[in-house]
């Protein structure tokens, strides 16, 4: 049995009416990976919220390396050796990386010999997180965001940690990317760092974790060693209940076209594409990172610049502009949830209504309560888990932001509905449920444009799926035409780039 480093008893902890944590308690080892599991709003993030300091419990105790722990905040966290790795990042952009390092660090000031300590300190991190060419004076924000993940990481290792938690920090990584951090998860262990994982791809949690927990509403469920338990196992106890089906289909048919997409080129991306969309089709988008599928939508949408090609819905010519595309039925759901998506400061009623309020008003006046109907209405609709209509969006979890998001365009009466990985960050319960919300609108007529970098989803949701490299559209095919490998093939095709290379490979294929 390897030796204890963290050990939480009966944590609990609200905010307002709200239990986020009810009586956790959980163990993490010397040299090992803890995966901690859960659906939408089961209480993780909060839990690694307590650990690093950033929130405090209500009651409850831990303990690190078998002294008392309860940080004061992340200071005296960071001081104790637990050092927390956020899924959006926590640095300074516009910092260099050694400032970056550096900052909030003690001892930190002034004076040559410091600064060449310093240096060296800078140095040795990043090499321990595998950045050896990095300059440490280059600027944060001009490096990919698996760089300055990595960075965060060097971070983290500068206060020389006992423990290292990782609140999902893969869900904007691509694949090669997912492999890097993970070897540097490897290192961490061997050198006999505790480590804590959320992520809610169970693929992955079996490839790095030693062991799980498992919370639900709040209570831990379940613990042990990942070898000793199954998939469905691990889905049952997040769940409550037994999930079927993974990928529910809805049977729907396809009708007549509806949305021609014609030699539409942006800036850089996407570089004419031609596409049609039909009533009541799923149509799937892969392709690499950087292929230019968010810039296919967003040009589609009128968001970003069209520099050539039409949009033509029901055999009308769109204008290149976010209000006709809105008039003519379209929605974008964003995959930059946070800063195009939803304003995270106002309720879920506000977030949900914004962009259509007219249903709701009368000889000027707002009929509030019509208001709130709906949105209890569109919450239910996609099981939105909240304290109330009024809650702040901000409050949620990322999963349940995740579902106001999409009621928002749904809402908004959006026929033809372009979706951005939409089931980034969301549980596999909830995903679920998502596919078979897809389904439904498609079977009510509704098209749906859906880009993942999660080629399982895509196989099991989608009608047909295209292929973008290099901002072009490669290929259109019937989802039975395809393999995951015929897919691959073609998204890292061997054409030369118009300019700067994608960032390589597919995510988790
Ligand atoms: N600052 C806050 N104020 C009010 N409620 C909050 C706050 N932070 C979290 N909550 C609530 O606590 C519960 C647990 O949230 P938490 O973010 O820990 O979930 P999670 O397991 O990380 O979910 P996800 O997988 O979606 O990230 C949720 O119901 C959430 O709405
Ligand atoms: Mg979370």
């Amino acid at each position: 049995m390897t030796e204890l480093a963290l050990q939480i008893t009966g944590v609990s902890k609200s905010f307002g009416n709200t239990r986020a944590l009810d009586d956790v308690s959980l163990q993490a080892h010397c040299g090992e990976v803890l995966a901690l599991i859960g659906e939408n709003g089961a209480g993780k993030s909060t839990l690694l919220k307590i650990l690093s300091g950033a929130h405090r419990t209500d009651r409850g105790e831990m303990f690190i390396d078998g002294r008392r722990y309860s940080p004061q905040g992340p200071q005296s966290a960071r001081a104790a050796g637990v050092a927390m790795i956020y899924q959006e990042l926590n640095l300074a952009p516009e910092l260099s990386v050694e400032d970056n390092i550096m900052l909030g660090l003690p001892g930190t000031g002034l004076g040559l010999l410091r600064r060449e300590t310093q240096r060296q300190r800078v140095r040795d991190v990043l090499n321990r997180v595998g950045l050896v060419d990095l300059d440490p004076r280059a600027i944060l924000c001009d490096q990919s965001v698996a760089t300055q993940q990595l960075v965060e990481i060097a971070r983290a290792l500068a206060t020389r940690p006992r423990l290292i938690l990782f609140d999902e920090p893969t869900s904007s990584l691509p694949q090669a990317d997912v492999q890097r951090l993970f070897q540097i998860i490897n290192q961490l262990r061997a050198s006999g760092i505790a480590i804590i994982y959320i992520s809610h791809f169970l693929e992955e949690v079996r490839q790095i974790a030693d062991r799980y927990a498992v919370l639900r509403d709040g209570k831990s469920v379940g613990a042990g060693r990942i070898a000793d338990i199954s998939d469905s196992q691990i889905i049952t106890l997040m769940v409550g209940r037994d999930v079927e089906q993974l990928y529910p289909r809805v049977t729907h048919s396809i009708g007549a076209p509806r949305v021609h997409i014609r030699r539409l080129s942006g800036k850089r991306q996407p570089q004419q594409v031609d596409l049609t969309l039909q009533r009541g089709e799923i149509l799937g988008i892969a392709g690499l990172v950087g292929a230019g599928r968010s810039e296919l939508l967003r040009s589609t949408f009128g968001l970003d610049y069209v520099s050539e090609g039409s949009v033509e819905i029901d055999g009308r010519p769109m204008q290149p502009a976010v209000r006709a595309a809105m008039r003519a039925g379209l929605g974008l759901l964003s995959e930059d949830r946070k800063h195009e998506g939803l304003a995270q400061e106002l309720s879920i009623i506000d977030n949900l209504t914004m962009g259509s309020l007219r249903p709701y008003r009368k000889w000027g006046w707002l009929n509030l309560r019509a208001r709130r109907r709906a949105a209890e209405c569109w919450m239910q609709h996609v099981q939105v888990k909240a304290a109330s209509p009024e809650q702040p969006v901000g409050q949620l979890s990322g999963g349940n932001q995740q579902k106001v998001a999409i009621a928002r365009i749904l809402h908004q009466q959006s026929n033809v509905l372009l979706l951005d990985e939409p089931t980034k960050g969301i549980d596999v319960g909830t995903k679920a449920e998502i596919y078979r919300m897809m389904g439904n609108l498609a079977a009510a007529g509704n098209s749906i444009v859906f880009v993942s970098s999660y080629l399982p989803e895509l196989m099991a949701v989608c009608d047909r799926i295209g292929v973008m490299a290099r901002g072009r559209l490669q290929a259109v095919r019937p989802t039975t035409e395809w393999t995951a490998d015929a897919i691959m093939a073609i998204a890292v095709g061997s054409q030369p780039l118009p300019t700067a290379a994608p960032s390589h490979d597919f995510s988790r294929k």
